[in-house]
């Protein structure tokens, strides 16, 4: 899949056929994020993958705005160094490398959650203290093929200028 087409086809997908994410692909994302450049290439960032249906299941239930956790095959964990400030625009980075990887590959995914409000997971996946979570992002074989290229964004129009803010871009 072109990079472009990745771009302009991938949604957020949160509901999951039941089968599992092939350990090829889930290497193929985790080595996405890893090549992921970030802020003076300190890398600060933790993948955890997480497969077990137990945790998935504990993970649903402590995060309240990613209750279908608990139905994906797959999640990964991303912590990042708390004293880095630019941690979170370099493990953002690293989750959108990421979530294009898989999307190429037929995997949906979808992000869950935000640094600061996501301490309550680090004991159930022992995460240590200096470690933020970013977020938990889920992947899976999306349940209703179809979704692809539908897409809610504002126009160009109103996000783009052309040399000053507020000339338009046509
Ligand atoms: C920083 C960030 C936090 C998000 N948090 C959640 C979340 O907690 N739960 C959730 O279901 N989706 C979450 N999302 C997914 C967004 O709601 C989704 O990407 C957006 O609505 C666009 O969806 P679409 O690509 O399907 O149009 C988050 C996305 C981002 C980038």
């Amino acid at each position: 899949m072109e990079v472009f087409d990745a771009v302009r086809t991938a949604l957020a997908v949160r509901s999951y056929e039941d089968r599992p994410v092939p350990e090829e692909t889930v290497r193929r994302i985790l080595e996405a994020g890893r090549l992921t450049a970030s802020s003076m290439n300190k890398q600060p960032w933790h993948f955890i993958v997480v497969r077990d249906r137990d945790t998935l299941r504990q993970l649903g239930s402590l995060v309240s705005t990613g209750p279908y956790i608990v139905q994906a095959p797959m999640a990964i964990a991303v912590a990042v160094d708390r004293n880095n400030r630019f941690s979170v625009s370099d493990g953002s980075r690293a989750v959108q490398s990421m979530v294009l990887t898989a999307w190429s590959e037929g995997v949906g995914s979808n992000w869950v959650g935000f640094a600061g409000g996501l301490e309550n997971v680090k004991p159930l996946l022992g995460i240590p203290d200096g470690l933020d979570v970013l977020t938990i992002v889920t992947f899976g074989y999306p349940a209703q093929p179809g979704g692809r290229g539908r897409k809610n964004r504002k126009p160009l129009s109103e996000i783009a200028h052309r040399e000053r803010f507020g000339q338009p871009i046509e």
